[in-house]
């Protein structure tokens, strides 16, 4: 049966604001959601084999997936977006889509920003929609509710606590956000925003 591998090619280092210690404690609890997505894929096809689908038992574990599948997503796609001293070029497409759509860069940063102090543990993301070439920020509590179904994600930031409780602290969120802005691979977030306009899958592999 496939198996999900851990992308250890995606583990970023030497970050301005977001120590290495930080990091790794993190990309601990990131090989979890691998195992766990490993792991209940193999239960479900058990109990699918042993004629047990339509049971209570599937019908919780298959809920579950959805966290641990994309708890497992967000956070590859999270750390790929990392990376110290990448400025975002101004002739960029996706620079220009958001100065055009929110007034400015600035003004676009400051809601993206904003989106990820909403109050509860998620991720605030900047979605392209391919159907109207929009870039919305939303809030996705936990790992999957509020994902929006067939929106893009461009820039990926993780605001559970655990993104930032060794180098903060509970009240730290604010601090970290404005280390993740300092960190931020726009390099990857338009090749991102490219793929998307040209209606490509993401590839995670
Ligand atoms: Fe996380």
């Amino acid at each position: 049966m496939f198996e999900y591998p851990v992308r250890e090619e995606l583990k970023p280092s030497g970050l301005d604001g977001i120590s290495d210690e930080q990091i790794e404690e993190h990309w601990g609890l990131y090989k979890g959601y691998v195992a766990q997505s490993n792991a209940l894929r193999k239960e479900l096809a058990d109990l699918r084999a042993n004629g047990q689908g339509g049971g209570m038992g599937f019908a919780d574990r298959r809920r579950r997936y959805g966290f641990e599948y994309n708890g497992m997503v967000l956070h590859e796609f999270y750390f790929q977006n990392l990376k110290a001293g990448v400025s975002c070029d101004t002739s960029s497409g996706f620079h220009q889509a958001v100065s055009e759509q929110f007034g400015s860069f600035d003004a676009w940063k400051e809601d993206f920003a904003n989106t990820g102090k909403t109050r509860g543990i998620g991720w605030a993301i900047a979605y392209f929609d391919p159907l109207t070439g929009q870039i919305t920020n939303n809030f996705v509590q936990l790992h999957e509710d509020g994902n929006v179904a067939s929106f893009q994600p461009l820039v990926i930031m993780d605001v559970w606590e655990h993104a930032y409780m060794r180098d903060q602290n509970a009240l730290g969120r604010p601090a970290y956000i404005e280390a993740f802005m300092k960190n931020v691979n726009w390099d990857v977030v338009e090749q991102r925003f490219q793929a998307a306009k040209r209606g490509e899958v993401l590839k995670r592999f």
